[in-house]
């Protein structure tokens, strides 16, 4: 009756504040809502979390996959978290047998590296793979970190939307000089604006896709280009000043900057002769669309690649970032379509209307299991473009949820949104 109380041992889940890009992947993806954020860290409440692992894989840093074991009473609370720089040292337990009285739900999941997948769960964050094609090459990530950060050279920073529109979209190249920094086709990096927030830190970096593939911008050098557009409002389109963007669009040449990463360990091309790629993307989505393109552009020669289908949404032709380059592409390489929502004297058309127009064309693709799609840009058009693949593939009397599972399995859709 006096036995003391079994003491409960907590198998903490915390997030690394310094390796963290805060891109808001896993609080999107967490199933019960466990991650939150403030302007400076994204946190995980112990008291909600169930470590059922759902916003481990999707993390492009794995900033995500930090645990440690605490007494149940000690646990490091949301405001804790909230106000660190670097995670807290791991803590000696009291060694007493109290603590075999039990370590909680967070704590009884496997070590976070041999963790299951995910179930698959029902929010569209889940609706893309977690894993990469089976061919995709072996990405580095996190070579270069908010304690090591590099700086690059800007080389390049020219517009690339007509200049009398509202869309101020820049392509920028940068140099790493003799620094190596490898990268793939669908990664990213951070890049930290120089400065700092209202509360006086310095800001956290933002996170951009890569617009050229692996081999550089210029093949063979040592550089690598993002697609960046300057904002000027936010969704509502109330005003606001993009600290990043407007860094970035107003570099010139020879500047430097200071560049985290790279990032990214899923949203990767298939490596295998003969894969196709079924691209959706708006706007700036367009940079991994971009540097997936170049890496087929540079070996057409060769015979390996497969069929490339690209569906572009964007306000008209002149706000299509890379409009002129991208028309220039030989008709048999690639098979673009434009998907224009407010060019003058056509009808409003969202991606996901041509993927139904272009319906035949995209079911011959879906059927052969050496394609992969790509989806990247407005969160918005995810739904659209689900149920526009949904009614594509119902329309052969084939069953989508089916279909749906084994492109997530296989790690052949993808989705980058935001
Ligand atoms: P809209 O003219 O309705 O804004 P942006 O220029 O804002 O980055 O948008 C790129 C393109 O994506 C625009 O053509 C925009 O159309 C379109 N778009 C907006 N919402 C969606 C959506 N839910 N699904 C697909 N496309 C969308």
């Amino acid at each position: 009756m006096n036995a003391p109380l079994p003491v409960q041992v907590l198998k903490q889940h915390l997030i690394d504040p310094e390796i963290c890009i805060r891109c808001n992947t896993c609080e999107e993806t967490c199933p019960v809502d466990a991650i939150t954020h403030d302007s400076n860290n994204y946190v995980v409440d112990p008291d909600i979390c169930n470590g059922c692992m759902a916003c481990v894989p999707p993390c492009p840093t794995g900033s995500i996959d930090n645990w440690r074991l605490v007494l149940r009473a000690d646990a490091y609370s949301v405001q804790d978290q909230l106000g660190w720089e670097e995670l807290p040292q791991e803590k000696a337990l009291p060694a007493t047998p109290d603590i075999g009285g039990g370590v909680e739900a967070a704590a009884a999941v496997p070590d976070a590296a041999a963790a299951p997948s995910p179930a698959p769960a029902a929010s569209f964050s889940q609706a893309g793979a977690s894993v990469p094609p089976w061919s995709a090459a072996h990405p580095y990530v996190n070579l270069y970190t908010h304690k090591t950060p590099m700086t690059a050279t800007v080389v390049g920073n020219y517009r690339v939307t007509g200049a009398d529109t509202e869309s101020d979209i820049h392509h920028i190249v940068l140099d790493f000089g003799e620094l190596p920094f490898p990268v793939l086709e669908g990664q990213s990096i951070g890049i930290l604006p120089p400065g700092v927030d209202a509360q006086g830190r310095p800001h956290h970096a933002r996170q951009y896709s890569l617009a050229s593939p692996r081999d550089g911008e210029r093949a063979g050098y040592n550089n690598l280009s993002l697609t960046v557009k300057r904002v000027t409002e936010d969704h509502q389109g109330a005003a606001a000043h993009g600290v990043c963007s407007n860094y970035l669009c107003d570099l010139a040449k020879n500047d430097t900057v200071q560049v985290i990463g790279p990032f990214g360990h899923t949203f990767l091309m298939p490596n295998h002769p003969r894969a196709n790629l079924i691209m959706i993307c708006t706007g700036t989505g367009s940079a991994p669309m971009r540097a997936m393109t170049e890496r087929y552009r540079r070996r057409i020669d060769t015979g390996e690649n497969g069929r490339l289908m690209l569906f572009f949404g964007a306000r008209t032709e002149r706000e299509l970032p890379y409009f002129g380059p991208l028309m220039k592409l030989p008709r048999d390489f690639i098979d673009i379509n434009l998907a224009l929502s407010r060019e003058p004297g056509q009808p409003k058309r969202y991606v996901q209307d041509l993927i139904r127009e272009r319906g035949a064309q995209v079911r011959d693709l879906l059927s052969d299991r050496n394609t992969c799609i790509y989806v990247c840009g407005l969160k918005g058009m995810e739904v659209g473009v689900l149920d526009a693949l949904r009614d594509v593939t119902m329309q052969s009397g084939q069953d989508w949820s089916i279909l749906h599972d084994v492109l997530r399995r296989e790690g052949r859709l993808h989705f980058e949104t935001y």
